[in-house]
């Protein structure tokens, strides 16, 4: 679940939270693994901030340099001890500090909803020129959707962070999508996990269709922006 940072106060969190690691604390079987385990993930927790701190600089800037600021929201979210858990699991792998660092790229994800298709490639743009942001690996769902219409831009960046004795390079998940297109993954999402739905092909075929359209709105929508620029 993706959780405002300042959401993350709320209460609800918290006990899920506690629950959270009660499991991984199970899974470890006690030992010094778990504060290998808790580090780790406030490690990730740095580097998510780095890169946020990056995006809110960008976003002061465009918002003083033209009329109209290309950022929607940005929303920032660390992957729960538990789906960690799972996640290598369904891998078949142990649940090690080691095992998730090199094999999980999503421990720290940021989604950047923008204005328009071509603000997610010119901030996409703005970040990759960074000099100490390194891009792994690059997932491109806008110029080539998933099968079942979802869209968005896909960053893996390795951004180095600075703590009292370490200098280290970690994997921070963006994902840019428009505010079209991230109002049709949150419906498909919220879908995906309703078990034994009836009809789930022709639901499939209309999702589809209404990615489709999304995507034509988008393009819509930018091209009336531009007629305006023009004025
Ligand atoms: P994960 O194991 O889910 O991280 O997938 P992956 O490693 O194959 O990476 P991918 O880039 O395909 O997806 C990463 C993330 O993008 C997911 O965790 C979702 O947040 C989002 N995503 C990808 N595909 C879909 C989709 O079909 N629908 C929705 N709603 N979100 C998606
Ligand atoms: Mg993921």
């Amino acid at each position: 679940m993706i959780i405002k940072m300042e959401n993350n106060m709320n209460q609800t969190e918290d006990i899920k939270d506690i629950r959270d690691w009660k499991i991984i604390e199970e899974a470890f079987e006690g030992g010094g693994e778990i504060a290998r385990f808790r580090r780790m993930i406030m490690r990730y927790r740095c580097a998510m901030l780095e890169v946020k701190t990056k995006l809110d600089v960008l976003n002061a800037e465009l918002s003083l340099q033209t009329s109209r600021n290309p950022f929607e929201t940005i929303k920032c979210r660390i992957k729960s001890p538990r789906s960690i858990l799972e996640k290598l699991e369904r891998n078949h792998l142990p649940l090690t500090v080691e095992n998730a660092e090199n094999n999980l790229n999503d421990i720290a994800g940021i989604r950047v909803i923008c204005s328009f298709p071509d603000d997610i490639y010119m901030l996409a743009d703005c970040l990759l020129e960074q000099d100490d942001i390194k891009l792994i690996a690059k997932k491109d769902y806008i110029k080539n959707p998933k099968p079942n219409g979802y869209r968005s831009l896909h960053l893996i960046l390795e951004v180095p962070i600075f703590l009292t004795d370490e200098k280290k390079p970690m994997r921070v998940e963006v994902q840019f999508r428009t505010i079209a297109m991230d109002f049709w993954a949150s419906l498909e999402h919220k879908l995906k996990y309703k078990k034994h739905i009836k009809k789930a092909e022709s639901i499939s075929n209309e999702l589809f269709y209404c990615a489709e359209l999304i995507a034509q709105l988008d393009g819509r929508m930018q091209q009336i922006r531009e007629k305006i620029e023009e004025e």
